[in-house]
């Protein structure tokens, strides 16, 4: 088998730049180790900045978007029984965010996709070969079958847990670990949202208010890292939440809980996001903190940087946008986890913080609740940076 790129994963990363690349008339075949109702049921955030709206518009796949997305007008913090109420787009230039949930995006991108060219199901990626000569190999089983697909360049969108960055040597790599003492336990909940996307700073840990729909509720408590769900029967998550944000049964409705996990809270970035023929993107070369749910904007901003490069290079044979892939989308990524572990350190109850440094928190959010300043930086990366300052 070949092809010109060979992208290994449909989670969003893949998928985007598999219509990215497909609109441009360069030849690519995607494939995803698991089944098509494992990866489109996978529970993830809902936030998507602006720039990855229009993205979704531009590749002709909002409708359903348009349809049943909610816009996220204002963004609010408790803390200390009071409310700081962001207006976004008063804040951030005319910018606003739409809550639509990252599978559904997903299932959007999947049916786009397969209208138009291969994806395969139940492909896992087993082995990359030659990623430094012009003609890299992905070796991968399907059906129970080996097969190898010779690829002009390899796209490793194969998230966290995938092959493709760890078939770079390891002294290539620069890699930055830095694992928060604590998890989210997410739910979703058969119940009306609160009004507003509401964080909330509390004693006895952070809390945040999301939704799906005017009838579905997503809301996470801070939990321990390695958190067994086991042990937040729903009733200590109901009390949990009307506790630490503050609100009480007319406001934050209860219902049945339909789902329930664990999120790790972590920044992790692998340096450069390239070997070779084969570019890293998304979550297989950076994982930011849950906090902003910037995941999925990190991974559309990363392969519209690259499918630009790659269509450079495989029309007209002009590497220079290749060679500057990892280094674009770096200043993004990390000026995108500065905002994440703010956001973090400024909103969760640190197991080790003294009481000097609980103070400075408290101090950090009673200035923003005053500073027009402060507020529109909070609202202008919430918003999501514009492709320009990438
Ligand atoms: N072969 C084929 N597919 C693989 C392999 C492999 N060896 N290893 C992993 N995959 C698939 C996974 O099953 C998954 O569907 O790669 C996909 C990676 O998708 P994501 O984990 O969603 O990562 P990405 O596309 O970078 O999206 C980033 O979405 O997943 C969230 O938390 C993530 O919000 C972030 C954003
Ligand atoms: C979500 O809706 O799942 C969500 C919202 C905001 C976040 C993280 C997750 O910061």
């Amino acid at each position: 088998m070949r092809t010109q790129v060979g992208i290994i994963g449909a989670g969003p990363a893949g998928l985007f730049l598999a219509l990215l690349l497909t609109r441009e008339g360069i030849d690519c075949i995607v494939l995803e180790a698991r089944s098509r109702d494992y990866v489109e049921g996978r529970v993830r955030a809902g936030v998507l900045e602006q720039g990855t709206v229009d993205l979704m518009h531009e590749l002709g796949v909002a409708d359903r978007l348009m349809r049943e997305s909610m816009i996220d007008r204002f963004l609010d913090i408790r803390f200390e029984g009071q409310l700081i109420h962001m207006d976004l787009p008063g804040l951030a230039g005319g910018r606003e965010v739409h809550i639509y949930g990252q599978q559904e995006v997903v299932k959007d991108l999947i049916a786009a996709r397969l209208a138009v060219g291969p994806l395969l199901f139940e492909a896992e990626a087993v082995a990359l070969d030659g990623v430094d000569t012009a003609k890299p190999v992905i070796h991968f089983r399907h059906k129970g079958v080996q097969h190898a697909l010779e690829c002009d360049v390899i796209a490793g969108c194969d998230g966290f847990h995938g092959i493709a960055r760890p078939a770079i040597p390891a002294d290539a790599l620069t890699i930055h670990d830095h694992i928060f003492p604590f998890g989210w336990l997410g739910i979703l909940s058969e119940s009306p949202p609160l009004a507003d996307m509401t964080y909330a700073n509390h004693d006895r840990g952070f809390a945040l208010a999301s939704r799906r729909s005017p009838r579905i509720s997503r809301l996470y408590v801070q939990c321990t890292a390695d958190e067994d769900p086991e042990r937040w029967p729903d009733a200590r998550i109901w009390e949990e939440l009307h506790i630490r944000l503050d609100a009480d049964h007319a406001e934050l409705a209860e219902g049945r809980i339909f789902q329930k996990g664990v999120t790790p809270v972590r920044s992790f970035v692998a340096e450069p996001m390239r070997r070779g023929r084969l570019f890293l993107a998304g979550d297989a070369a950076h994982i930011v903190p849950p906090t902003g749910a910037k995941g999925l904007n990190l991974a559309a901003a990363d392969v519209r940087v690259l499918a630009r490069a790659l269509t450079a290079f495989l029309r007209r044979g002009d590497d220079s946008l290749l060679e500057r892939y990892s280094d674009t989308c770096l200043r993004r990524v990390w000026k995108t986890i500065r905002y994440s572990t703010y956001m973090t350190t400024l909103l969760h109850r640190f197991p080790d913080h003294s009481a000097f440094e609980r103070r400075i928190q408290l101090a950090e959010l009673d200035y923003i609740a005053s500073s027009r300043a402060a507020q529109t930086v909070v609202a202008e990366n919430y918003v999501g940076l514009p492709m320009e300052a990438a």
